[in-house]
């Protein structure tokens, strides 16, 4: 297994951890409610997607009986979606605390480096499935 790929695991399991530390946090408080997108992303950006990713990168290509179309691509893909998912989210959290344009500005940029790196995964997909492998 590549180490992007293993890694990507690891992280999605951190993200559930923290995930479930937030939403019980949300369960026992109402002011912690204002954290549910942060919870909500943890576990669909985080867990979710990273677990998709993971278990993708290793298994897509074996189906195709292909190598995986670009690991350079992959290992950057991992950095952007990990520092994207974290500065979303930190970002977010400091602007409910102590709101400021700055604050908005880094939460949608983040967002954006977040969306850039679900683009490089359905590339990356994307030319190792295709085109179809001949019978
Ligand atoms: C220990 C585990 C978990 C706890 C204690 C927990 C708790 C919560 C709470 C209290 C809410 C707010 C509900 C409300 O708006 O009234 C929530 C929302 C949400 N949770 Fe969790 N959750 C857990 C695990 C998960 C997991 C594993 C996922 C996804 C894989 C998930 C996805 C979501 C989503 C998407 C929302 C937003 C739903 C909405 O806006 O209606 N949660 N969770
Ligand atoms: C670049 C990636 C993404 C960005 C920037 C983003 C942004 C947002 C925003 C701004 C909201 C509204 C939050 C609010 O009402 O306060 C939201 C809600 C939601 N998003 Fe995303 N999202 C992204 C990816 C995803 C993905 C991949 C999933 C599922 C696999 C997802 C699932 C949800 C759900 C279930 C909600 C409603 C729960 C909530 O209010 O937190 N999002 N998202």
């Amino acid at each position: 297994m590549e180490t992007f790929v293993r890694r990507f695991i690891i992280m999605s399991i951190v993200y559930l951890g923290l995930a479930a530390v937030v939403g019980i946090a949300m369960l026992g408080s109402e002011k912690a409610m204002a954290l549910k997108f942060v919870h909500s992303h943890l576990n669909m950006l985080g867990w979710v997607s990273m677990m998709i990713y993971g278990v993708g990168y290793h298994i897509l290509p074996k189906f195709m009986g292909r190598q995986m179309h670009s690991k350079k691509i992959g290992e950057v893909q991992f950095w952007m979606a990990n520092v994207g998912l974290v500065v979303m989210l930190a970002a977010y959290t400091l602007n409910l605390y102590n709101p400021s344009s700055a604050l908005v500005a880094l939460t949608v940029l983040a967002g954006v480096v977040e969306l850039v790196s679900v683009f490089l995964f359905f590339y990356n997909m994307l030319k190792t499935m295709m085109p179809p492998v001949s019978s």
